[in-house]
């Protein structure tokens, strides 16, 4: 059973929508819209610039990890000069691009700029943004958020400040923080940003009970629509994780393969040391990390990890993935590792897909009662998205009666 968060007026930037990025994808080209401050009143426009910096930023979604996403726009007399986003980790940042992009530069004294995330002022992969808008010139700079980063942390916005730079600092900050959830969580609870997905039948099952001969591969609930949209979140996080019995019986690749975008990192349990070498996630085709408490010989694209599997053990995979720099971690089930996560309150986000069957007995899903934030539809199957900091979204309850 599910209660339903009242609507709000950000909803169309709260996640990222399936349908809309695929509308988005497709409306790419050329589609830089010039509004005329005319036809809003000031602060209306302003907020129009930001929101227009925030769609940018999340075309960077999946390709610049572990630097958050970021978008920017410069604006004269009301009108986008130029706009810009960072693409990829390692190259150029939003405020940079944005400059590059305006072809009068001596506009750039007299203009504003929009910006989802304070300019660095640490020398990183590339020099800091702030040092770039102070010798550009640029009087006024609206910033979304502040970054977490230590490294970064309120000293880029006291070099604009202290160059004379007149910052307001805030517009629209809960998107511009919800949209970096995951560089968020990681800096500041020294965790990846973990996300558990499953999918279920209409009447809660998320398998069929199976005869060990009809192992190999997943139960099909949802549909073709609902696999695109599950190749994409792999792609969007960082590391992908599922227990033992998982690989047993489903035998998952887990990789991109419906999408474009990277593999995540692949993970799995295997205290025993019992699963098969044939199995097709540990075929070394991507990066792919075992824990276990055997000693095993870790082979290229194949690490073991020797942990132990105590009631501290999902934290120290959290403390590993924090020292790998892994920001996001994406649970694929299966009930038993999904539960482990409910019941410790280790999780920010769910995913539920939910198919049209009924199967009537089988493997029941995870039990919850939680607030829904929203649903998409994707042909005859629904997701359902919940955030666990949403308020009635603390406890977790689960079919074995514990609470977390
Ligand atoms: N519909 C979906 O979205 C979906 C997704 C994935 C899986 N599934 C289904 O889920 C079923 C498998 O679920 P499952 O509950 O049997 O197994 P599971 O969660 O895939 O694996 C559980 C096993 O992992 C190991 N493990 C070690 N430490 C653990 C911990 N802290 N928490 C949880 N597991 C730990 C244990 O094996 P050891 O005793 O060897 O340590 C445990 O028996 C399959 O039928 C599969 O088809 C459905």
């Amino acid at each position: 059973m599910s209660r339903v968060r009242p609507s709000t007026s950000e909803g169309g930037y709260r996640g990222e929508s399936f349908s809309l990025i695929i509308f988005f994808v497709f409306n790419m080209a050329g589609n830089t819209k010039i509004e005329n401050r005319s036809s809003f009143d000031t602060g209306q426009a302003e907020e129009k610039f930001m929101a227009r910096a925030i769609e940018l930023a999340k075309l960077g979604m999946g390709q610049v990890a572990p630097n958050p996403m970021v978008g920017c726009v410069i604006v004269h007399n009301g009108l986008i000069i130029g706009e810009g986003y960072h693409c990829k980790y390692g190259e150029t940042h939003a405020e940079v691009n944005a400059i590059n992009a305006v072809k009068d530069m001596s506009l750039l004294a007299h203009s504003t700029m929009y910006v989802t995330l304070e300019p660095c002022s640490h020398f990183g992969k590339t020099p800091p943004c702030a040092d770039l808008v102070v010798k550009m010139k640029i009087p006024k700079v609206v910033v979304g958020s502040v970054d977490p980063n230590e490294k970064v942390a309120g000293k880029g916005l006291e070099r604009l400040r202290s160059a004379g730079c007149d910052l307001e600092v805030g517009m629209l900050e809960d998107e511009c923080n919800r949209m970096n959830r995951r560089f968020r969580t990681f800096h500041q609870k020294k965790r990846p940003y973990i996300i558990l997905k499953w999918a279920q039948t209409e009447d809660g099952f998320i398998d069929k009970s199976r005869e060990e001969a009809d192992f190999g591969q997943p139960t099909w609930i949802t549909n073709n629509l609902s696999r695109i949209a599950v190749h994409k979140m792999r792609s969007d996080e960082a590391a992908i994780l599922v227990g033992t019995n998982t690989v047993l019986k489903d035998n998952p690749s887990l990789t991109v393969r419906e999408w474009s975008g990277n593999h995540p990192l692949r993970m799995v349990l295997d205290r025993r040391g019992i699963l098969p070498a044939t199995s097709a996630m540990l075929d070394q085709s991507t990066e792919t990390l075992v824990f276990t408490e055997k000693e095993m010989e870790s082979k290229p694209n194949l690490e073991y990890i020797r942990i132990k599997f105590n009631s501290n053990m999902l934290s120290e995979i959290n403390t590993i993935l924090l020292e790998r720099g892994i920001q996001s971690l994406l649970v694929e089930g299966g009930k038993s590792l999904l539960e482990s996560y409910l019941r410790e309150g280790l999780w920010d986000e769910a995913r539920i897909y939910i198919g049209n069957a009924r199967f009537g007995s089988g493997i029941k899903a995870p039990e919850t009662d939680w607030v829904l934030d929203r649903e998409e539809k994707l042909d005859d199957s629904l997701m359902r998205i919940y955030y666990r900091n949403e308020e009635g979204n603390q406890e977790s309850r689960i079919t074995d009666g514990r609470k977390n």
